[in-house]
């Protein structure tokens, strides 16, 4: 476990007053659950986990407002990857602590730690105490204070906002999804050849399920009147970026939040599918593998899936176990795309 973690896990373990622990994906839990500790998180995938183990754990893009002014004594936050999460969620902990709480920030100096530990000071308007846990790890303290100021960085997080653009439409995001302000290149080079990889034109008819969806470019793209289309993913933001996506385009979908589509029933007939491969600060391979896992059980006897992946991924080793019909259909240096047929069902 490294440093934070096990820094991490020690004050869940000592929480006593009312605790509030934010979390997202950079999580390594070894501490066993304390109703002292209230935990709001936006990954799907990990607040399931945490309230199976026992922990009272609600998910959601960290909305906090129907908190009461002053709840909490203590507020524990590993700080994420998305620079304005973590300003909007210094914000929110200025109105939800108590006049003697402490917000505890945990990071790496690479992550900014230092900064946002100086940050959250300004905007609480109290003190800050940093402790170096290990060569890069820290953990600041911020108490409330009566300086207290603005926090201006947030670009008002809980908003989703016209984020990128192409010939077809604008698609509406937030920071702290994936690739939250542009286009995936990779995912417009799989829109680009999915009627020949298919032999169909697109809109597509049918039953099609949109795997790591993020905002819903890929279903944006695919999906028309006649599809009868399920979007899924683990992240808040990006669930209701694509449901907000999906209405702005007139299109009818479920989008369902689950772990790599363990609440998704199928079958479907066509799967697209641009796998993560990240999880928090760390690059995890085992991802890819899980969303090829759920497609060979989602996928009909007689359908297609897609995936587009960098040229790196080894996607049709790790899919050979779990499809008969494997096939790469092209490459242009940065990505390829693999259609996958004939599912292995157990
Ligand atoms: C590479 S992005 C693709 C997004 C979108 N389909 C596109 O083409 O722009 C992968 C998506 O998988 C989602 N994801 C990551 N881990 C997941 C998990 N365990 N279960 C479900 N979705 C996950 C991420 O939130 C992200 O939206």
């Amino acid at each position: 476990m490294d440093l934070l973690s096990g820094e991490l896990n020690a004050r869940l373990k000592a929480a006593s007053g009312p605790t509030l622990w934010l979390v997202d994906e950079n999580i390594q839990l070894s501490s066993a659950p304390n109703a002292a500790v209230t935990v709001v998180g936006n990954r799907f995938d990990v607040i399931e986990r945490l309230e199976q183990q026992g922990w009272q754990a609600r998910f959601g893009d960290f909305e906090l407002s129907d908190f009461a002014n002053e709840q909490f004594d203590c507020i524990l936050y590993r700080v994420s990857k998305e620079k304005p999460v973590v300003h909007y969620l210094i914000q929110e902990a200025r109105r939800l602590l108590a006049p003697q709480g402490c917000l505890v920030l945990l990071g790496d100096k690479g992550e900014g730690i230092r900064t946002y530990a100086r940050k959250a000071a300004s905007c609480l308007g109290g003190e800050r105490q940093e402790q170096k846990l290990g060569k890069d790890s820290w953990c600041a303290h911020i108490t409330p204070g009566p300086r207290a100021g603005d926090c201006p960085e947030h670009q008002n997080y809980p908003e989703l906002r016209p984020a990128c653009e192409d010939d077809t439409r604008v698609y509406w995001s937030k920071p702290g999804l994936f690739g939250w302000n542009k286009v995936d290149r990779g995912s417009a080079f799989l829109i680009e050849r999915l009627p020949e990889m298919l032999g169909q034109s697109l809109p597509l008819a049918g039953r099609m399920l949109d795997l790591g969806a993020g905002f819903g470019y890929l279903s944006l793209n695919a999906a028309g009147p006649d599809t009868r289309l399920t979007c899924t993913d683990n992240n808040a933001a990006a669930l209701l970026a694509c449901r907000f996506n999906l209405q702005q385009a007139g299109l009818e979908g479920r989008v369902v939040a689950a772990d790599a589509a363990d609440r998704v029933e199928g079958p479907f007939d066509v799967i697209l599918c641009n796998p993560p491969f990240h999880s928090g600060f760390a690059v995890d391979g085992d991802l890819t593998d899980r969303f090829l896992s759920a497609a060979a059980r989602l996928l009909d006897r007689n359908g297609t899936a897609c995936f587009v992946v960098n040229q790196h991924i080894p996607l049709e080793r790790k899919a050979a176990p779990l499809f008969k019909d494997i096939q790469l259909h092209a490459d242009n240096g940065h990505f390829k795309l693999v259609r996958l047929r004939q599912p292995i069902h157990p």
